[in-house]
């Protein structure tokens, strides 16, 4: 069993001040150029892309599966797989009120243009539709809400048709940016990220999916959080969450570099299963 990796060094990226202010002139950018709709991480790697391609393999129903994107920033995520045709659910969460604000904004004005459908029974030939229906439509696509992963309880997104938790919970960043907080639980003294996937579990119903996208951490320290980690504090957790487990499902593959004989690359994403826990 891959061991916990140790943590990073705190940096400003790990503050809700920082993610406030970015936010904050993006949506100025955005006034004043509706095209411009912000940082799209890790976009030299073509991230996005790759990720939506990868979920596009998995077999997943585009009509129903249900996704919930931590940390969402301007929401890009979610709005690619909306044009990429998927018409489930979407929630868009982050702790940043300007981030949600954004996303919203961006939300407002795709809904000024036509929706991309990959239904064709339900792609309109009806030439009588009426536009004011079509932008309801697109605004409705996907929500965004301001939620704390680390301070607000996880119940407070489980609830309809999700409240067994999401088919699919994406992260792209936002693990990065919380093992970048220098905050510490006051009783444990634990890092943030420690507490991470204890929060994240019940968000995902059984037999679910994880994609975690990042950064800092290589494969193999992923692995460490995600499936690894068997240490005192998850004995602690409740017992809601210690009946259940990640597996690895699978990787989406980027293109790797050599450097002095080591062979890397510069992010990962790593795609995990919710499983019941046999052995607790
Ligand atoms: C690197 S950005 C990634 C944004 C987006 N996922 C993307 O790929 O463009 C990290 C995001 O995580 C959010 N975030 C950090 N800590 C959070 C927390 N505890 N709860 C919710 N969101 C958080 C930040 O506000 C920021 O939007």
């Amino acid at each position: 069993m891959a061991s916990k990796p140790t943590h990073l060094e705190p940096s400003e990226l790990g503050t809700r001040e920082y993610w406030d202010n970015l936010y904050t002139t993006e949506l100025t950018n955005h006034a004043h150029d509706p095209t411009d709709t912000g940082t799209v991480w890790f976009d030299d790697s073509d991230a996005e892309r790759k990720v939506i391609e990868y979920l596009e393999d998995l077999g997943l129903s585009p009509a129903t599966t249900s996704f919930l994107d931590l940390g969402t920033g301007n929401g890009s995520l979610l709005f690619g797989l909306c044009d990429g045709g998927w018409s489930g659910r979407m929630l868009g969460v982050d702790y940043s009120r300007r981030s949600v604000e954004f996303a919203r904004r961006i939300a407002r004005s795709r809904g000024e243009r036509p929706l991309p459908r990959r239904d064709s029974s339900s792609s309109s030939n009806n030439t009588n539709s009426a536009p004011a229906e079509e932008e309801k439509e697109e605004v409705d696509e996907v929500e965004f809400l301001e939620h704390d992963i680390l301070k607000t309880p996880p119940s407070a997104l489980l609830s309809g048709a999700q409240s067994q938790g999401w088919d699919v919970v994406l992260d792209k960043g936002t693990f990065d940016a919380i093992s970048l907080s220098s905050e510490t639980d006051p009783a444990s003294g634990r890092r943030a990220s420690e507490s991470y996937k204890a929060r994240i579990l019940p968000l995902v119903r059984e037999g679910g999916l994880f994609l975690v996208t990042s950064c800092n951490w290589t494969e193999e320290e992923l692995r460490g959080w995600f499936v690894g980690v068997k240490e005192k504090e998850e004995e602690e957790e409740d017992e809601r969450t210690r009946r259940w487990r990640f597996e690895e499902v699978g990787k989406v593959e980027y293109p790797s570099f050599s450097f002095g004989g080591a062979k890397g690359q510069t992010i990962s994403s790593l795609c995990f299963r919710k499983a019941r826990n046999n052995a607790s």
